[in-house]
């Protein structure tokens, strides 16, 4: 067999930056082209810009590098989509369709399509909620990836396309930048915590969501893409857990090695989105289907960001 060429879209962003790394070390640096619509700030390998919503230049170089798979992250997220609707929902749902299409018509072995927690609004049940739960959400973003999803089953059963989907929680990592998402506190938090600043959270105190910590979204994708085709039950997308915290807690968390840390609380429209959220996933599915299991809970997570970023900025902390 060929080895695979992977083309990845959504590069730069938060999640693509450190996955389109795990993949380089996975197949091989010259087999991942990295796509995004900006110039990464220090490609690491291929990297073409791409605007994912312009089919004819997507497929342009799915034939000229010869892509077998593709993993398709670009999209704008839950807040940044509130401010401009239409445009989001356009913009989601016409590069997925081009990536569903051209992978078609090009003979792309397998896609990876990213959803989210996101598709599921109030009327689904907040703790564990169920890989079934009702999915009635209340953002464009939620609506597009329940969209997304459900283009990805039809894909699948209608073509015999092989896309694969994981709902992440909210994602937090040390080596990128969130953008848009009402989950980016969880983020944000570690950075003024080891820049010794004080952090303003735009989330009550209390409003508990589920989280992923980055080694484990990746490990995640990884396994579910080379998990055998026929043990994969669920062709939506698969409900994934990891931890589940409120603000308060991943304060507390890092106050453990740093004390003087404060937080203060001045909730902003992100908190509407974060309550009709989740507080918990069951992701029982993935753990039968294809052996999924997190390796990160909160306070662990919280040392090995600490340890980074207290390198990044130049910082001793003691852990
Ligand atoms: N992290 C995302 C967001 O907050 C959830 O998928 O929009």
């Amino acid at each position: 067999m060929n080895p695979d060429n992977i083309l990845v879209t959504g590069a730069n962003g938060q999640i693509g930056t450190v996955l389109t790394e795990a993949l380089r070390a996975a197949y091989g640096t010259d087999r991942v082209l990295a796509t995004d619509i900006r110039m990464a700030q220090a490609p690491t390998g291929p990297f073409a810009i791409l605007d994912a919503c312009d089919g004819a230049a997507l497929e342009a170089l799915v034939r000229r590098w010869r892509i077998t798979q593709i993993y398709h992250l670009a999209a704008i997220l839950s807040a940044r989509g509130e401010e401009n609707p239409l445009w989001a929902w356009n913009l989601n749902m016409t590069s997925w369709l081009n990536v569903l299409n051209i992978s078609r018509e090009n003979g792309i072995a397998k896609v990876y399509y990213p959803s989210s927690i996101a598709v599921f609004g109030p009327d689904a049940a907040k703790e564990k909620t169920p890989q079934n739960a009702v999915l009635i959400p209340t953002t464009v973003y939620g609506i597009s990836k329940v969209a997304g999803e459900n283009w990805a089953n039809y894909y699948y059963h209608k073509y015999g396309l092989d896309v694969r989907s994981l709902r992440y929680p909210g994602i937090i990592g040390y080596q990128s930048e969130p953008g848009g998402g009402t989950t980016d506190y969880a983020v944000h938090i570690y950075h003024h915590a080891v820049k010794g600043e004080p952090y303003e959270c735009f989330l009550s105190a209390h409003t508990a969501l589920p989280m992923l910590y980055m080694p484990d979204a990746i490990r995640a994708t990884l396994e579910l893409m080379e998990a055998p085709a026929q043990r994969l039950s669920v062709r939506t997308s698969y409900n994934l857990a990891g931890m589940s915290f409120t603000p308060a807690e991943v304060a507390a968390s890092i106050q453990k090695y740093l004390p003087d840390f404060q937080i203060y609380y001045q909730p902003d429209a992100r908190q509407q989105i974060a309550d009709s959220w989740p507080a918990s996933i069951d992701d029982s599915c993935a753990r039968r289907d294809w052996g999924w299991k997190p390796a990160y809970d909160l306070d662990a997570m919280t040392r090995d960001m600490l340890r980074h970023l207290a390198e990044h900025y130049g910082r001793s902390i003691a852990l």
